[in-house]
């Protein structure tokens, strides 16, 4: 019982205080509401911009996807402001969910820029996929604006809108005040299910997707032999970009010698960085020792390197979180020994 009231004393804080500065808009909501499954808040996104009609759709996925909000085709930005602390850095995050039935007009494809800077176009093939795209920033004043413009083909359309504070250096560049960072992919390796892992498992609410999750040119090319493994056992993750116990809890590994997984980054700048989260989670013998090499086809040397989990970690149970510069994609991973 003592144990049990002293950890809700440190919790409940924590997580109270992380949850007033996320901001959650629902694109097309309603209401105000707060979603039972995270306790997040959730806004409608009528009072912040002008422009736009509500769409409910089709066939609803969630709390936040009953309806989004469709922008007119003429060329014009439409733009959400949020409020930032200038130089915090925070995950800035937009979904999409068409969810439209097939009633013969063209998926939409139209661009997404936060601030002035051209962050993604949005391309919709799959009606029922929640597209998401995230990006890391240093907010350079007090406010950022994330807009969608140019239509190629249908209407531009937003679903969420969401803003994350992170904590402290987590994900520092040097070049931050010159570029954003956009995520590519965030991928839980060994994950127990197709579910994403977010808030309130990630207290940051980034979302880690799925290895299970099976789509084209996502995580294919799996090596023979890639098993994957778990543990209940606590992880020590404090190192800089703090990825969520239960991510770590699980990981894959290549009975057979090799790990490999080829993943399609549309769109992606050949100046990438990657960051890589390993802990040893196997209970190794006295006489065994789990030692390889990584690999990136198009960066010379980069299998010269030895890695010894539990050694670079200063232990088993414990984060090692090296990353790699200038990874240009297509991209592919492979992991030897
Ligand atoms: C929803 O919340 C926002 C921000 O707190 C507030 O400005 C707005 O008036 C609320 N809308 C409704 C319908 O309660
Ligand atoms: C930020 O990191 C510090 C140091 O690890 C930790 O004590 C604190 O709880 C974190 N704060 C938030 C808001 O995550
Ligand atoms: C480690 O030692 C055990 C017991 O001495 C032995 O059975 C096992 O084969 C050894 N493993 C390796 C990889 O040498
Ligand atoms: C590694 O771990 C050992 C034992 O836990 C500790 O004494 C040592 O200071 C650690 N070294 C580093 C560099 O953290
Ligand atoms: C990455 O590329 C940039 C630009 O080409 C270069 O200035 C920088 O030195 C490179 N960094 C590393 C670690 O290779």
């Amino acid at each position: 019982m003592i144990q049990l009231s002293y950890f809700l004393v440190l919790f409940l804080p924590f997580v109270a205080c992380q949850v007033t500065e996320f901001v959650s808009v629902d694109c097309g909501g309603r209401s105000n509401y707060t979603d039972p499954n995270t306790g997040l808040k959730w806004i409608s996104d009528a009072g912040l911009i002008r422009h736009g009609k509500v769409v409910e759709v089709a066939t609803p996925n969630g709390w936040q996807y009953q309806s989004r909000t469709d922008f007119p085709a003429d060329g014009k930005k439409y733009c959400y402001t949020l409020s930032t602390t200038e130089r915090r850095r925070y995950l800035v995050r937009a979904t999409f969910h068409y969810a439209k039935s097939d009633s013969g007009d063209s998926f939409p494809k139209f661009k997404l820029y936060l601030d002035a800077t051209m962050w993604s176009t949005i391309t919709i093939q799959d009606s029922a996929r929640i597209y998401v795209e995230e990006m890391i920033i240093r907010a350079p004043s007090s406010s950022v604006n994330v807009c969608l413009c140019c239509a190629l083909t249908g209407s531009p359309f937003i679903s969420s809108l969401e803003l994350r504070p992170l904590n402290l250096s987590m994900y520092a560049t040097d070049f931050e005040d010159d570029f954003f960072l956009k995520v590519g992919a965030r991928i839980n390796f060994g994950a127990s299910s197709k579910e994403v892992v977010r808030y309130p498992d990630d207290p940051y609410d980034r979302i880690w997707s799925s290895d299970q999750e099976k789509r084209q040119n996502y995580l294919v090319g799996v090596a023979p032999g890639t098993e994957s493994i778990s543990t209940s056992q606590n992880i020590d993750t404090r190192a800089r970009e703090y990825p969520p116990l239960k991510v770590m809890q699980t990981a894959v590994v290549g009975t057979k010698g090799w790990l490999s997984y080829r993943l399609d980054l549309e769109g992606f700048p050949g100046n990438a960085r990657a960051y890589a989260y390993l802990a040893e989670i196997e209970d190794l013998g006295n006489n065994e020792t789990r030692k390889f090499t990584m690999q990136h086809p198009h960066v010379p040397g980069s299998g010269n390197v030895i890695i010894n989990i539990a050694e670079n970690a200063n232990g088993s149970y414990t984060l090692y979180e090296p990353s790699y510069m200038n990874i240009s994609l297509d991209f592919v991973f492979h992991f030897h020994w």
